[in-house]
């Protein structure tokens, strides 16, 4: 029997946290598998990735609303992940608020990443955000997915020193360095069921 806790990834573009959640999974001693990639964009960077892996992939029309997924498509993803025994749904660049039959099916099992240390600056362009703020430090986060725009309570945080030389490509491009650390480290720890969520707070049971 598979013990290895089942992965949907779903990706709007590039792909890059998917195809390092892929390289995790690669490793026969680490505890899940990816058992499909979805998409809203027949164009995105993260199908070739899956090809790349040898990993089941699938379009699914999210409909013409930017920024939103129709009913149906919400129906199709929670469908094609309840019929591969999806345990663990990770958003890696999707750009689409997730509503629906995909929430209600996974809600405490949906996590996302957002290359900003939440609560601050939500929604596009975190990196740019944080720059233009002025803050010193920056990062990536981790988090359980919910009704709103990157509110969901926050399992992994990676900190990003600023520098004054920085740019938004040079910031985003090691903020993205310490994503690929942080997404594979968070599906570890929720495989291992070292995970308890109590409200906003969740706690990491240490290694026996
Ligand atoms: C990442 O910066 C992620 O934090 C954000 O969207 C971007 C996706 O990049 N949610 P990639 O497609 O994983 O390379």
């Amino acid at each position: 029997m598979d013990k290895k806790l089942a992965l949907a990834v779903i990706a709007s573009g590039r792909g890059s946290n998917f195809e390092a959640l892929a390289a995790a999974c690669r490793d026969d001693r680490f505890p899940a598998r990816i058992a499909i990639l979805l998409t809203d964009n027949p164009e995105a960077g993260a199908l070739a990735v899956a090809e790349a892996f040898g990993i089941e992939r699938a379009v699914v029309d999210c409909g013409p609303k930017k920024g939103s997924m129709s009913p149906d498509a919400s129906e199709r993803m929670a469908a094609l992940c309840g019929e591969r025994g999806v345990g663990l749904v990770c958003l890696a660049g999707f750009m689409r608020i997730v509503k629906g039959e995909l929430m209600r099916a996974f809600r405490g099992r949906m996590i996302n990443i957002h290359p900003a240390l939440l609560p601050s600056f939500k929604g596009l362009d975190g990196q740019r955000q944080a720059l233009e703020y002025g803050v010193r430090y920056a990062g990536c986060t981790v988090h359980f997915v919910d009704e709103g725009v990157d509110t969901g309570p926050i399992l992994v945080q990676r900190v990003v020193p600023v520098s004054q030389e920085d740019t938004v490509e040079s910031l985003s491009a090691r903020i993205l360095a310490e994503e690929h650390i942080a997404y594979p480290m968070a599906v570890r720890l929720i495989a291992e069921g070292r995970v308890r969520a109590d409200g906003r707070r969740v706690f990491i049971h240490d290694d026996d």
